[in-house]
């Protein structure tokens, strides 16, 4: 493949929870232009062997490695394991999370505390962790946020406050770590990614989104691309993925 369509060859990228859904679809993005990629899972070890070997498909170092992002020292040996294999970082994507649905008078503390664990400690614990191997390569950071953190859904307090600490958190790193890493986040809406138990729920949504359709994997890792690709001076921006549903 020409160069130009490689604009991350030589680039080491790791990516949490990666193995399957969008963490997959933005590790094959980032392989096929040609970054070396070390992803993480949590209990998809078959899938991330799988995603291992479609990576490698693109001629890059690929590699999969179990992580909880709530651990500190799970966090901190991965790391030291994908930095020994790739040669350093260049770009973090924090995409492990979790979802899922609560009605608010039955919210517990466990359910509020494991939302928070995953989806706003995690980003920042493996973000700090990270930070002075992206200090070495002029790095970035890329949050996976979501228009649940823009928008309030009732039954999801927990996701939603999480994100938007997530939102919040990208702008203050990019503040803090500027100018040696850019802080980006990716907040996709409503993604299809073939579910049939959300099939009738999914179509309700396409029906009420301005561009007439759900979003799909190649949206979300187009947005994700962008930031991993623009300008160093693009830092602390939340960019919405979903065809004006949020409007
Ligand atoms: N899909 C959507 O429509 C949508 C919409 C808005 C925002 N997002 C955001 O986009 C990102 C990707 O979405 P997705 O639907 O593909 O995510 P997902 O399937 O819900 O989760 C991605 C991965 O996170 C990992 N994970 C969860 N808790 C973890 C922990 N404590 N430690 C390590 N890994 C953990 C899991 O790994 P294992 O499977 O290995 O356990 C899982 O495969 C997420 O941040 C999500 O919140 C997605």
């Amino acid at each position: 493949m020409p160069e130009h369509n490689r604009p991350l060859q030589g680039k080491a990228v790791l990516i949490t929870g990666g193995a399957r859904r969008l963490g997959r679809a933005i590790a094959l993005a980032m392989a096929e232009a040609g970054a070396d990629v070390a992803i993480t899972f949590r209990n998809s070890a078959s899938e991330a062997r799988h995603t291992v070997t479609d990576m490698s498909g693109f001629g890059v170092r690929a590699m999969a490695l179990s992580c909880d992002v709530t651990d500190p020292k799970k966090v901190k040996s991965a790391l030291k394991k994908a930095v020994k294999e790739l040669g350093g970082l260049d770009i973090l994507v924090n995409n492990a999370a979790n979802y899922e649905a609560a009605e608010f008078d039955k919210l517990t503390l466990a359910q509020w505390d494991a939302m928070f664990a995953s989806n706003t400690r995690g980003p920042f614990l493996v973000s700090q962790q990270a930070l002075d191997r992206l200090h070495e390569r002029t790095g970035r950071i890329i949050n996976m946020g979501s228009l649940g953190g823009v928008r309030p859904w009732p039954s999801h307090a927990h996701y939603c406050a999480s994100k938007a600490a997530l939102h919040m958190l990208t702008k203050v790193m990019a503040k803090a770590l500027a100018p040696e890493i850019a802080v980006n986040c990716v907040a996709p809406g409503m993604i299809d990614l073939g579910e049939k138990s959300a099939a009738v729920f999914l179509k309700r949504m396409a029906r009420q989104t301005p561009m007439g359709r759900n979003g799909d994997s190649r949206d979300v890792t187009d947005a994700v691309m962008f930031f991993a690709t623009s300008p160093h001076f693009i830092t602390g921006q939340v960019l919405v993925v979903d065809g004006g549903l949020g409007l």
